[in-house]
């Protein structure tokens, strides 16, 4: 891979949404390899805190429904809007498959939380180049909901959810985006 290519695969990755994601199916051996790539991100003291559960099938569907649930139970009669509660059951239902990301707290306690919560991040963005490559799209969503994740999911002790790595293949999965320029948020320091 070149470094015009490399740049190109970062500056193109984008937030992409399950109303856009083809129904097609990502085949398990895709989901291992953008998987893979997410555990060789750097972790402090070697943890692996990441804890990765693969939603696919009735387990995403089920996924939506807890959400929709979720946003019914939190939100004042008067503010529901039924078009939300449908587009938040359907994230499972389109989506190829979703990750719960989540975090398992070092027993020992030696990394900081948020250093693991670094490196989960970093797994994340791993994963995110690597689905963008493949031409999947995804996104990070991160509702509060994925608190009590624990009723829909296996955590263990001391584990996590820091939210859903919603996937599915899209039309065109890179979309070149701007950022600030450099001098908005780098300062250099020489002395
Ligand atoms: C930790 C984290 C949490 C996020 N949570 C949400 C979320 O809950 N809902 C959402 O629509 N996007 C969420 N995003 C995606 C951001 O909104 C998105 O990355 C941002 O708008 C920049 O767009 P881009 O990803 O296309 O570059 C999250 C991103 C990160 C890194």
């Amino acid at each position: 891979m070149t470094t015009e290519e490399l740049n190109d695969l970062i500056r193109s990755r984008r937030s992409i949404y399950p109303p856009e994601y083809l129904d097609k199916e990502i085949p398990k051996d895709v989901l291992e390899t953008i998987l893979t790539n997410g555990t060789y991100a750097p972790n402090y003291f070697r943890t692996e805190p990441w804890r990765f559960k693969v939603l696919t099938g009735e387990a995403k569907n089920r996924l939506g429904r807890f959400l929709a649930e979720a946003y019914k139970a939190n939100t004042p009669p008067e503010d529901f809007r039924e078009k939300k509660y449908n587009k938040i059951l359907n994230k499972g239902k389109k989506s190829g498959a979703v990750i719960a990301i989540c975090m398992k707290r070092d027993p020992q306690e030696r990394p900081k939380e948020w250093e693991e919560m670094a490196a989960v991040a970093m797994a994340v963005q791993n994963m995110w180049l690597t689905a963008t490559q493949l031409g999947i799209g995804a996104y990070w969503g991160t509702p509060p909901a994925a608190a009590k994740a624990g009723k829909i999911l296996p955590l263990d002790d001391g584990e996590r959810c820091l939210g859903f790595f919603f996937m599915g293949y899209v039309e065109n999965a890179r979309r070149p985006d701007k950022r600030l320029p450099l001098n908005e948020r780098v300062v250099w320091l020489d002395e």
